[in-house]
C-alpha cells in the first residue's frame, strides 16, 4: 500500500510518500518539502501558512513525480493533526481533506511529535529509546511506559530552537539562527584568539528544575550582554578585559554549551529513572554536531547506544507524516472527513498508541 504523508506545522510545508511493500531502508520513495526562511526577524504564522497555499501544489507534484506515482495510486492519506501553529495546520488539513474527498481515500490524522519518535525507530536501529526531541517549538524527552508515549521532561516556556533563534535575531543573525549560531560556537572552538586557545565559557544562568527546563531568563541574560557588547565594541575586543569579554562567537560558544548540557542532563535521568539502553535524537537542532558529541560521551558513560537519524528526518519533514499514518491506519485508526480538523495544543501524552 502508498501512504502519502502532508506536514505543515509550521515553517515547512511537506510531503512525504511511503511505499509498504519495499525493505525497510527503502520504504520512504519521496521526501520533498518547501520552508519558509526569513533574512531577518522570525516566522509570522499568517505569513507562514500563505507560503504553504502558495507551494503546496508544486511540493506535491514534485512528490509524485519523485515517487513515479499518481495520486490514483495512492491508498491513504496522512496529515499533521498536532501540535503546531493553528494558521499552518490548517492548510495542511485542508488540503489532505481536499485529496481524499477528490479521489476518496482515507485519512488519518497524526501528531508531529511522535513522528519524530516513529520515523528515528525507522530509519535507525533504535528499538525502544528515550527520545530527545529538541525542534524550534518543542523541547521534550519522551519514551514509551504503558501505551503511551510519556513525557519525562519538557521546556517549561519556548522551545530551544525558539531560544537560539531569538539569541540569533539578537545578533542580528537571521532565520533559522541554528546553524550560523553552531558555526560561531566552532569558530570559537576552532580559532579562538586566547593564548592557550581554550574556547571562553561566559557565564550564563543554567536553568533545570527536576526534569523540566527553561530557556527566557538564559535568554535576558544574552540579550542584556549582547547589548553591553555592542556599547562598547572595541574595549571588548582584547582578552585583558576578561569579566566581561564577550564577543559573537564567544556568547555563541556558551549559549550552546549551556542549554546543551542542560538537555543531556535531563535526558540522562530519563535513561536511568525508565531503565532504557537507546538514545535517539530528533528535531531541527538535533542536527548540531557538538548537541550529538555531548549525547554520544553520556551515552558511552553509561553503557547506552546513541541513535541520530540524517539530517533529513531530523528537521520537519513530510516522511514520518506518512510512516506513523502507516502504523496508525494498520492498528485501525481512520478519520470521517467531519472529524478530520486540528488539534494545535494536543499533546505527546494524550495519544493512546494502538500500534506498538
Ligand atoms: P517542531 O514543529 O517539531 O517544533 P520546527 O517547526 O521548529 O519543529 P525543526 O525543523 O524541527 O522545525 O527545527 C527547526 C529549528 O532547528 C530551528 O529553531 C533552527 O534554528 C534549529 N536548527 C537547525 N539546525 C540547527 C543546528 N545545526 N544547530 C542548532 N539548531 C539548529
Ligand atoms: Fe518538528
Amino acid at each position: 500500500m502508498i501512504y502519502l504523508g502532508i506536514e505543515s506545522t509550521a515553517h515547512t510545508f511537506g510531503i512525504g510518500i511511503v511505499d509498504d511493500k519495499l525493505p525497510k531502508e527503502k520504504k520512504i520513495i519521496a521526501n520533498v518539502k518547501d520552508s519558509v526562511t526569513t533574512k531577518t526577524g522570525g516566522i509570522i504564522p499568517a505569513k507562514a501558512a500563505d507560503h504553504h497555499v502558495e507551494v503546496c501544489d508544486a511540493v506535491l507534484r514534485n512528490a509524485l513525480v519523485k515517487a513515479n506515482l499518481k495520486l490514483e495510486d495512492v491508498d491513504v492519506i496522512a496529515y499533521s493533526q498536532s501540535p503546531g501553529i493553528g494558521h499552518c495546520l490548517r492548510i495542511g488539513a485542508m488540503f489532505a481533506r481536499t485529496i481524499a474527498l477528490k479521489y476518496n481515500k482515507p485519512l488519518v490524522g497524526v501528531n508531529h511529535c511522535i513522528a519524530h519518535l516513529e520515523i528515528g525507530r525507522l530509519v535507525t536501529e533504535a528499538k525502544d529509546p528515550v527520545l530527545l526531541y529538541l525542534s524550534g517549538a518543542n523541547t521534550q524527552v519522551i519514551a514509551y511506559e504503558g501505551k503511551k508515549y510519556r513525557i519525562f521532561g519538557e521546556t517549561l516556556d519556548i522551545g530551544i530552537g525558539n531560544f537560539i533563534d531569538c539569541f540569533a535575531r539578537e545578533l542580528g543573525l537571521g532565520f533559522p539562527g541554528g546553524p550560523i549560531v553552531e558555526k560561531l560556537a566552532r569558530a570559537e572552538i576552532e580559532n579562538n584568539p586566547t593564548e592557550n586557545k581554550t574556547p571562553h565559557y561566559v557565564e550564563l544562568p543554567y536553568c533545570v528544575k527536576g526534569m523540566d527546563v527553561n530557556f527566557g531568563g538564559i535568554l535576558t541574560n544574552l540579550k542584556q550582554k549582547i547589548k553591553h557588547m555592542n556599547a562598547h565594541k572595541k574595549e571588548h575586543q582584547t582578552k585583558e578585559h576578561t569579566h566581561c569579554y564577550y564577543t559573537k562567537e564567544s556568547l555563541c560558544y556558551s549559549a550552546q554549551e549551556t542549554v546543551f548540557a542542560m538537555m543531556v542532563e535531563v535526558a540522562e535521568r530519563a535513561l536511568a529513572h525508565c531503565d532504557k539502553k537507546e538514545l535517539l535524537l530528533g528535531g531541527g537542532v538535533a542536527c548540531n554536531k557538538r548537541l550529538q558529541e555531548m549525547c554520544e560521551k553520556m551515552c558511552k558513560a553509561r553503557g547506552a547506544k546513541m541513535f541520530v537519524p540524517a539530517n533529513e528526518f531530523l528537521i520537519d519533514n513530510a516522511a514520518m507524516i506518512a510512516w506513523l499514518g502507516l502504523l496508525q491506519y494498520k492498528a485501525g485508526d481512520k478519520l470521517k472527513i467531519e472529524d478530520a480538523g486540528i488539534k494545535p495544543y494536543l499533546r505527546t501524552d494524550d495519544i493512546d498508541v494502538a500500534w506498538r
